[in-house]
């Protein structure tokens, strides 16, 4: 099902050596539907966390909302990677903004460019903020019991033919550094980031994640969302995250309202 790692990626692999862990099995396909698609298959057939896979190109790649992530050959990082499941019920927010962490810290590390996150977990940098990638988790599970979450992982590496619609505030690793970036290098320490972060997720550490995640999420707080619950449109202005991962969005009249779906639309941006 699998074939064997490029060399870049088996020789950036063999030299993190123990810092990764369980999280140096990296499997590959050149093309896919979706890597999601297959972590979640080696995860409902028992794979445990670490487990990761990375492809060339996606046929069908999925982005949050039930939108299409465009992934064309040699262009873009597409990653799925297995994490355990949170211990205590109601984190599964929490997995999600650890997530979007430790991709935006990896990204800083292999960089330095100042990426930052947009709630949940888009990863943007500059004002107005432009999309360098995103993150989708999803759940195995069978039955009402969650085996497994697959955090999906998207980075535009260079620039490619966006769908009309993404072409303005879509950007790339590569446009934003002026050179070319090394996947393996992002591969790697995303990995060696998403580690550490779920190991201290596992400690109970969510104040921690969620100041980490405030640091990173300036791009978004104090920007005006609009979303729709219960059939009816809401607005309001994002100013913080609350302890399990939610949105919090002043709605005016001193009310303050969480939100958790994801479903919200940016509007605009402070200081934009
Ligand atoms: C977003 O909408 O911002 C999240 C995009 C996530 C895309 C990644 S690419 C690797 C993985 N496989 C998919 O089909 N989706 C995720």
């Amino acid at each position: 099902m699998f074939e064997p790692l490029p060399e870049d990626l088996a020789d950036a692999i063999a030299a993190a050596g123990e810092s990764l862990g369980t999280f140096a099995r990296l499997r590959y396909r050149a093309e896919v539907e979706s890597t999601n698609d297959l972590a979640l298959m080696l995860a409902a057939a028992g794979d445990s966390e670490g487990t990761a896979v990375i492809a060339d190109v996606q046929r069908a790649g999925r982005g949050r909302r039930g939108r299409a992530w465009h992934s064309p050959a040699g262009a873009g990082l597409y990653l799925s990677i297995v994490v355990e499941p949170p211990q205590r019920a109601g984190s599964l927010p929490l997995v999600t903004l650890a997530a979007g962490v430790a991709v935006a810290v990896a990204i800083r590390q292999a960089t330095a460019l100042p990426v930052e996150l947009k709630w949940p977990n888009d990863v943007v940098i500059g004002r107005p903020w432009r999309k360098l990638g995103g993150v989708l988790s999803e759940a195995a599970s069978t039955g009402s019991s969650v085996l497994a979450i697959v955090i999906g992982i998207g980075l535009n590496l260079q620039q490619a033919q966006y769908p009309r619609e993404l072409a303005g505030r879509a950007t790339s690793l590569e446009a934003e550094l002026g050179r070319p970036v090394s996947r393996a290098v992002i591969v790697v320490e995303i990995l060696r980031q998403m580690r550490a972060i779920m190991h201290r997720l596992r400690d109970d550490d969510a104040a921690r994640l969620c100041a980490e995640w405030r640091q990173l999420g300036a791009a978004g707080l104090g920007g005006h969302v609009c979303w729709r619950e219960n059939g009816q449109d809401r607005r309001g202005r994002a100013v913080d995250i609350a302890a399990d991962g939610a949105l919090l969005v002043d709605v005016g009249d001193g009310r303050v309202e969480r939100v958790i779906a994801g479903e919200v639309n940016w509007e605009s941006l402070p200081r934009g």
